[in-house]
């Protein structure tokens, strides 16, 4: 089997580089030249733990190469595999298919022989069947099927999570798309992978729903920490207490400074907008994108109103950028409202991201940039951890401590406990973990409804 993957980014570059490992001979194309010309010296224009190992490894066995060229990646390719950005669209929220278009356009002039094209972008209902109606516009005559397989992987696990995936989803409406898709996942039936062969329209949704599904899991715990910092109450524990519920299940439930990256933002929005034009609105997502949006505000206001509610002339020593640990993807980052709010109300920023500072450079101004979170902590009022790389798990908080002006270290992803803190000279703010205390303020009320 021959492959060609459209789009080098975070899941074309996993998906073809993990195909070729299973065996397939697999050509990664992207129109971004200088990207393919960095690949082909053997570098990785993203950080993926484990890519450059897998991408090397599968060139010097002659199975996986890079090119400009889609006609040359094509040449007797059984599948092809559309892996482009579906960014949110200006103005209505759905998403932006001009690349996903643009690449099926692509694909119609350069078939040569039968092929089955894959959307494995996350596109919304009705776009697999779209991409097949353009391309038998352009080429009547061609041999070709569509397939929906949308990905499920996540960044800084993502080879792992295509090699060993929960499920594969495949929407495919031929035998001929059916057996190609069946060929191409077969190594995966070693670990007994459930592949879901489903219509068109489905698969695209499963994708949604999911992510969906996850965000909402997400801002769920953290509505739920807002309250238990009203009433005295731990949110790790309540997370705990309820995950153990295997009807719940533990995964998703870490409060924190609200979801970002490249998927859940933009797939909410495009679910939301999708399922108010069908007529049957969900509402329930529609609350998911207002109370995150609302919450990464929310974290730079704690910042403030810990510190007297003034920022200026203070310092804030911002640990973790990216939206989250082992990955420089700073799409959609609460970092990128957290840090500006916090400019704005009259903070001086000093940062430290182990692989997202190139990039959060070419988004924030005025940053000064550090080469570590000991660095960063010099003479500042307040520390800030956003992402919880493992590499702020063990800080040396003594060290920390000494090194800053003030005591104040808000901690977005609860890494270190209140009391531990308090012992060192901090005042440690984590999220849903209530003071003793409080309690009694908000429950009265309603212990006296209660009587
Ligand atoms: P990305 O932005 O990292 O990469 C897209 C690449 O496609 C870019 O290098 C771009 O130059 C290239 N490209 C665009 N149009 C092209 C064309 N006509 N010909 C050749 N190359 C072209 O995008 P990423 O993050 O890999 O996402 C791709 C899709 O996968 C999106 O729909 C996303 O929602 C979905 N997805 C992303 C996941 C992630 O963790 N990043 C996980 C699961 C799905």
């Amino acid at each position: 089997m021959r492959i060609a993957v459209i789009g080098a980014g975070y899941v074309g570059l996993v998906s073809g580089a993990c195909f070729s490992d299973f065996g397939f001979e697999v050509v990664i194309v992207d129109k971004d030249k200088s990207r393919i010309a960095r690949l082909e010296a053997g570098k990785i224009p993203i950080y993926e733990p484990g890519l450059e190992d897998l991408v090397a490894r599968n060139r010097d066995a002659g199975r996986l190469s890079f090119t400009a060229s889609l006609p040359a990646a094509m040449k007797r390719a059984d599948a092809v595999f559309i892996a482009v950005g579906t960014p949110t669209r200006r103005g209505d929220g759905f998403a932006d298919l001009t690349y996903v278009y643009a690449a099926a356009d692509e694909i119609a002039r350069c078939l040569a022989g039968p092929c089955v094209v894959v959307c494995k972008s996350t596109v919304p209902i009705g776009t697999n069947r779209e991409v097949l109606r353009r391309i038998k516009a352009i080429r009547p005559d061609a041999a070709v099927d569509v397939a929906s397989n949308p990905e499920f992987l996540r960044e800084g696990s993502a080879i792992e999570d295509f090699k060993r995936p929960d499920r594969v989803v495949v929407g495919a409406e031929s035998e001929q798309a059916r057996a190609v898709m069946q060929s191409l996942y077969r190594p995966l039936s070693l670990n007994e992978t459930p592949i879901l062969f489903t219509g068109l329209e489905t698969a695209e949704l499963i994708k949604y729903a999911a992510n969906a599904f996850l965000a909402t899991k997400i801002t769920f715990i953290n509505e739920v920490a807002d309250l238990c910092e009203r009433v005295g109450a731990n949110v790790q524990e309540v997370a705990r207490g309820i995950g153990l519920d295997r009807r719940i299940g533990p995964k998703f439930l870490h409060a924190g400074p609200g979801y970002g990256g490249s998927c859940f933002p933009k797939d909410t929005l495009a679910l939301v907008s999708t399922a108010r034009s069908a007529g049957a609105p969900i509402r329930i997502v529609e609350a998911v994108v207002d109370v995150n949006e609302a919450r990464k505000r929310a974290m730079a206001e704690r910042v403030l109103a810990a510190l007297d509610g003034d920022l200026s002339g203070k310092t804030v020593a911002v640990l973790g950028l990216t939206f989250k640990p082992n990955t420089d993807d700073m799409r959609e980052a609460p970092s990128l409202v957290i840090v500006p709010a916090l400019q704005a109300a009259g903070a001086r920023i000093r940062a430290h991201d182990p692989e997202g500072m190139a990039e959060a450079a070419k988004l924030l101004d005025d940053v000064e940039w550090c080469d570590g979170p000991y660095h960063a902590a010099e003479g500042s009022d307040a520390i800030v951890v956003i992402t919880e790389w493992d590499a702020y798990r063990a800080l040396d908080v003594v060290r920390l401590k000494r090194l800053m002006k003030g005591d104040a270290f808000f901690d977005l992803r609860n890494i270190y406990k209140t009391a531990e803190m308090a012992d060192r000279g901090f005042r440690h703010f984590g999220i849903g973990i209530g003071q003793p205390g409080i309690a009694e303020k908000v429950a009265e009320p309603l212990k006296s409804v209660a009587v």
